[in-house]
C-alpha cells in the first residue's frame, strides 16, 4: 500500500515533470486530435476555442467530447480577438511550456466572400496571443499555416520559396502572421516553429473538406461538388498523426525560426480520390459542377527540411488513410454520419 506521504510526493513530481501546452482551436480538426495525442502522451494542456460557426459548433462539442473531463484538460471558451479575455486567460495559467497556435477562420473559398472575419480572427487574434507569449516567456510559439500559401508556384513547394502571391485572403492571413512571427522572434527572441500544413487527414476531418464529403456523397447519395478538374487538380493527402508528431517533435526542439512543411510529397488526383473512395465504400458518387474561387491547382509538400530537423517520415499511404478514416466514420453517431454541408 502507497502512503498518503509518498502519494503527495508523487502527485507533486508528476505536476512538475509535467508539460504545459495551450492549444487553440482545441476543439476543431486537428486541435482535438493535437489535444487527444498529447494528453495521452503525458502533457497537461490547455485547450482555447470559442465553438465558432463556420461549421456546426455541435460538431466541435463532439470533438472534445471524449476528452474534456481528462484530469489534465483544462478548456477556455475564449475568442482570441477578446484581447482582456486572453490576457486573463495568460494571467490565470501564467506560464505555458508550449503554445500551438491552430484557431483560426480556415476555408480558402469562403475567405474570398467573407475576408474581413478571416483578417480579424486570423492577423489580430493571432497578434495577440502573440503577444501574450511574449510578455508570459513561453518556450516555444508554433503556428499553423497553410500550404495554399504557396499559390501558383512550381511544385514541389519548397519552404524557400516566394510565397508574396497567394490566390485568397485565408492565406493571405497566414502569410503575414508568419511575417509578423519573424518580427516578435528578432525583437524579443519568441522560439518559433511554423508548419506549412498539407491536407491532413484523419478522424474528425472537417466536413467541408473533400473525404468526408465523399464517403458521405457515396454512402449517402449527396452531390459532391466538382470545382476543378478532377484529372488535373491535385492534393498532398497527409496522415495527421504524422503531423502531430512533428508537433511534439517542434515543442521539444524549440527552433528560433523555422518554417516547415508538413506534407506527404505524394499528390494524388480529385479523380484518384473519388475512385479510392467508390471502392471502400462500394457505391457510385454523384457529382455537380461548382466552381469555387481562390482554390489551387495542386499542393505538392517538398518535405525535406521536416526529415532533417524532426524525423519526419509520412509513410502512411492514401488507401490507409481513407481505410482508417471510414472506419472511425461509420462508428459514429447517425447525427454526425448524415452531416449535410453547403460550404
Ligand atoms: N485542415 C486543413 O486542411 C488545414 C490545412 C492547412 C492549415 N490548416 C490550419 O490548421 C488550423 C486548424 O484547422 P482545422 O482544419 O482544425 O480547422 P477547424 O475549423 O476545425 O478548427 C479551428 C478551430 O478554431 C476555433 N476558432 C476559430 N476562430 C476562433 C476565435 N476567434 N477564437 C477562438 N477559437 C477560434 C474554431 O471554433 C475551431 O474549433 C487552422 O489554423 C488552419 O488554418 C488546416
Amino acid at each position: 500500500m502507497v502512503s498518503e506521504e509518498k502519494k503527495t510526493q508523487t502527485t507533486h513530481i508528476s505536476t512538475k515533470i509535467m508539460k504545459k501546452v495551450l492549444v487553440t482551436g482545441a476543439a476543431g480538426y486537428i486541435g482535438s486530435n493535437l489535444t487527444e495525442y498529447l494528453l495521452n502522451k503525458g502533457y497537461y494542456v490547455v485547450g482555447l476555442d470559442n465553438f465558432n460557426e463556420y461549421y456546426d459548433p455541435k460538431i466541435k462539442r463532439f470533438n472534445i467530447e471524449s476528452f474534456k473531463d481528462h484530469e489534465n484538460f483544462k478548456l477556455y471558451e475564449t475568442d482570441i480577438c477578446d484581447k482582456s479575455a486572453v490576457s486573463n486567460m495568460f494571467n490565470e495559467e501564467k506560464r505555458f511550456d508550449s503554445i500551438v497556435h491552430l484557431a483560426a477562420w480556415a476555408g480558402v473559398t469562403y475567405s474570398v466572400k467573407n475576408p474581413d472575419i478571416y483578417v480579424d480572427v486570423n492577423i489580430t487574434g493571432s497578434h495577440n496571443l502573440i503577444t501574450q507569449a511574449v510578455k508570459y516567456g513561453v518556450g516555444s510559439f508554433i503556428f499553423a499555416s497553410t500550404s495554399s500559401i504557396y499559390g501558383d508556384n512550381k511544385t514541389p513547394f519548397v519552404e524557400t520559396m516566394n510565397t508574396d502571391m497567394p490566390n485568397a485572403p485565408y492565406p493571405a492571413t497566414k502569410k503575414a502572421v508568419e511575417v509578423l512571427l519573424y518580427t516578435y522572434h528578432k525583437n524579443f527572441d519568441l522560439k518559433t516553429t511554423i508548419f506549412r500544413f498539407f491536407n491532413p487527414l484523419g478522424p474528425k476531418v472537417r466536413p467541408d473538406l473533400a473525404l468526408p464529403k465523399l464517403i458521405r456523397a457515396s454512402l449517402y447519395g449527396y452531390e459532391f461538388p466538382i470545382y476543378m478538374n478532377p484529372e488535373s487538380s491535385k492534393r498532398d493527402y497527409t496522415y495527421i498523426v504524422h503531423m502531430m508528431e512533428a508537433i511534439e517533435g517542434a515543442m521539444n526542439k524549440q527552433f528560433d525560426y523555422e518554417i516547415i512543411n508538413l506534407g506527404n510529397s505524394n499528390p494524388v488526383s480529385l479523380i484518384d480520390l473519388m475512385n479510392s473512395v467508390e471502392k471502400v465504400v462500394g457505391n457510385p458518387i454523384k457529382t455537380k459542377e461548382l466552381p469555387l474561387p481562390g482554390q489551387m491547382q495542386i499542393t505538392y509538400a517538398n518535405v525535406d527540411k521536416a526529415k532533417e530537423l524532426l524525423d519526419y517520415n509520412p509513410k502512411t499511404s492514401l488507401d490507409e488513410m481513407i481505410d482508417i478514416y471510414y472506419k472511425w466514420f461509420l462508428d459514429q453517431p447517425e447525427w454526425y454520419r448524415k452531416i449535410k454541408l453547403e460550404k
